[in-house]
């Protein structure tokens, strides 16, 4: 029998251990992503390496994976990815714009325990035909055309602090009348919500009246690509799932893109 001294050094290495494996990658967080892309291109999830404790969100209301998007392939003219190393998660955007049912999508797939290996939430605003200012052609040309190089150099990197305050500040601004003026705003920067096209992206913005804050908050901030995603409910103007994405380069806001349903489900 090894004395009980020796069993507890056995056990402090392997939490050490744990833990040391227990590090998310933008390699790993990446890979999932892309494990999902192709998912969705097939219409077929079957490759898809899923945790036991999985759940699938659609329009911010739980389904089964079958009765939702990834069970239709789609044609992708356009997806790119973010990852979020502290948070284990990412942000795919997609679109598919031809054929009978086009579609504006943003996913996050979060992961437990920094394991990249399994999902643990596919987590998807969806917004298609009716939905708000949609129209995935006129979107897919806006956004064909931005830069989401990564950004080359730490100094124009903003921190995650920076990025979550952006993206808190943004949905703020409907109940918020001093959200807007705590943005940085960039002078030549584009916003996209749905097809609706402005730029500068901070004209035109709401100074609060609505009592109600835009609520389910879930947050991949990716410092590499200078981007904050956030999923949530657009409770100030009803109860619109929706997604907005917010780049950031040398401390000042350059894209914005919201994808708004208008249903839960
Ligand atoms: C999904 O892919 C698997 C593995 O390639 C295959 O066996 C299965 O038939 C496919 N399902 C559908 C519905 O195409
Ligand atoms: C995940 O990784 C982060 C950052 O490396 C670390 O702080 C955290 O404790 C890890 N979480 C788990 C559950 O291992
Ligand atoms: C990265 O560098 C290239 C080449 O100098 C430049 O064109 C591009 O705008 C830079 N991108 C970012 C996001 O900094």
């Amino acid at each position: 029998m090894p004395s009980l001294s020796i069993v507890r050094s056995l056990m402090a290495i392997v939490a050490l251990l744990e833990t040391a494996s227990a590090a998310c990658t933008r390699e790993g967080l990446l890979a999932s992503a892309q494990s999902y892309i192709d998912a969705q291109k097939a219409g077929n999830t079957t490759a898809l390496k899923l945790s036991p404790t999985f759940k699938y969100q659609q329009n911010n209301k739980e389904r089964a994976l079958s009765a939702g998007l990834l069970a239709t392939p789609f044609k992708l003219d356009l997806v790119r990815s973010t990852a979020d190393t502290v948070a284990c998660a990412s942000y795919t955007m997609w679109i598919s714009s031809a054929g009978s049912k086009p579609y504006v999508v943003g996913t996050q797939i979060r992961h437990d325990g920094n394991d990249t290996s399994t999902i643990t939430l596919i987590d998807t605003i969806a917004a298609t035909t009716g939905d708000l200012f949609f129209n995935a052609p006129k979107t897919l040309g806006y956004i064909q055309k931005e830069d989401w190089s990564p950004i080359n150099n730490t100094a124009s990197m903003p921190s995650r602090e920076l990025l979550k305050k952006v993206g808190n500040g943004y949905l703020d601004m409907w109940t918020d009348p001093k959200a807007a003026d705590s943005i940085p705003w960039g002078t030549d920067c584009e916003r996209v919500e749905g097809s609706q096209y402005t730029n500068p992206c901070g004209k035109n913005l709401p100074h609060g009246g609505s009592s109600k804050p835009n609520g389910m908050r879930r947050y991949v901030i990716d410092e590499v690509q200078g981007s904050v995603d956030v999923l949530c409910q657009f409770d100030s103007l009803g109860t619109m799932p929706d997604s907005h994405e917010i780049r950031v380069i040398d401390g000042k806001v350059k894209y914005v893109h919201t994808i708004t349903a208008l249903k839960i489900g």
